[in-house]
């Protein structure tokens, strides 16, 4: 399952409280998992997301929090152009196509990373990456200044309610009192026994209004779910669906 907690931290080399420190560490934990053939990543959430973005010939995207590229450089494969994939960790593929190009960059500073200056993009993807924004209306409302006509913005989000299961059964409290709940939260990463991640719980309402506070509307909004198939390959998958519901998936256009 791809996360997208709100910071990454305690990482055994990196300073506490740095998160793109802890990615550098993280990133290729992190593209081995997703790369199992039992990835949710594969399963569910990138058949769905590259659903919604539909036919991609002759669109500029920009990928924000793109991890390796290996989404994009699939995308720049179906035919997208022009395209960026911009991330903290700095861990892409080496050898990119030519209409492809990594930037190592903050997400929280897009309208200052040089090399993204006075351009636009038919679609910005914020795949598991937005939950890393310090300012998260600022860091959308830069994103909507750099869509072309007729441009979206697709951006997914974990589930809150997964962390306030999670929470719940490890604080033996209820799943209410851990939604609800402001204080943030530390848990290990998943990808390296190593690194924690930190998060603060976010709910439902507050994701919606971040998205109208940046002027964008939702134009679709999905929920992926293994596919019958992939439920009985993979039991465990389903059983952790079952449990803490996966994603969700957002078409966002500006108002
Ligand atoms: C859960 S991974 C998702 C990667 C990829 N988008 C995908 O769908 O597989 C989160 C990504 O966000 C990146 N990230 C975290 N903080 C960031 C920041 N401040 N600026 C840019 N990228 C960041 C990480 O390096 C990592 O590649």
């Amino acid at each position: 399952m791809s996360d997208d907690s709100q910071a990454a931290t305690s990482s055994p080399t990196g300073t506490p409280g740095d998160p793109s420190q802890a990615w550098v560490e993280l990133a290729p934990d992190y593209e081995r998992a997703r790369a199992r053939e039992d990835s949710l990543d594969r399963l569910v959430e990138w058949p769905a997301q590259r659903e919604l973005l539909g036919d991609v010939t002759g669109r500029s995207v920009l990928d924000v929090g793109c991890g390796n590229g290996g989404k994009l450089a699939e995308l720049v494969g179906d035919g997208a152009t022009a395209s960026v994939g911009i991330d903290v960790s700095g861990n892409f593929l080496s050898a990119p196509p030519a209409s492809l190009e990594f930037i190592r960059g903050d997400l929280s500073e897009l309208d200052t990373v040089p090399g993204l200056a006075g351009r636009r993009f038919d679609r910005i993807l914020y795949l598991q990456s937005f939950g890393y924004a310090k300012d998260p209306v600022r860091t959308l409302q830069a994103a909507r200044a750099m869509l072309a006509d007729d441009g979206f913005i697709l951006l997914t989000r974990t589930q809150p309610i997964r962390y306030a299961v999670e929470q719940a059964e490890q604080n033996g409290t209820s799943l209410g009192e851990e939604y609800f709940s402001t204080a943030p939260f530390s848990y290990l990463s998943g990808w390296n026994d190593q690194i924690t991640l930190t998060k603060r719980a976010y709910t439902i309402s507050e994701l919606l209004n971040v998205f109208s506070a940046a002027g964008l509307w939702i134009e679709t909004a999905i929920e992926p779910q293994l596919s019958e198939d992939a439920r009985r390959r993979y039991p465990h998958k389903h059983a952790w669906m079952n449990k803490y519901l996966g994603i969700l998936i957002f078409r966002l256009r500006p108002r």
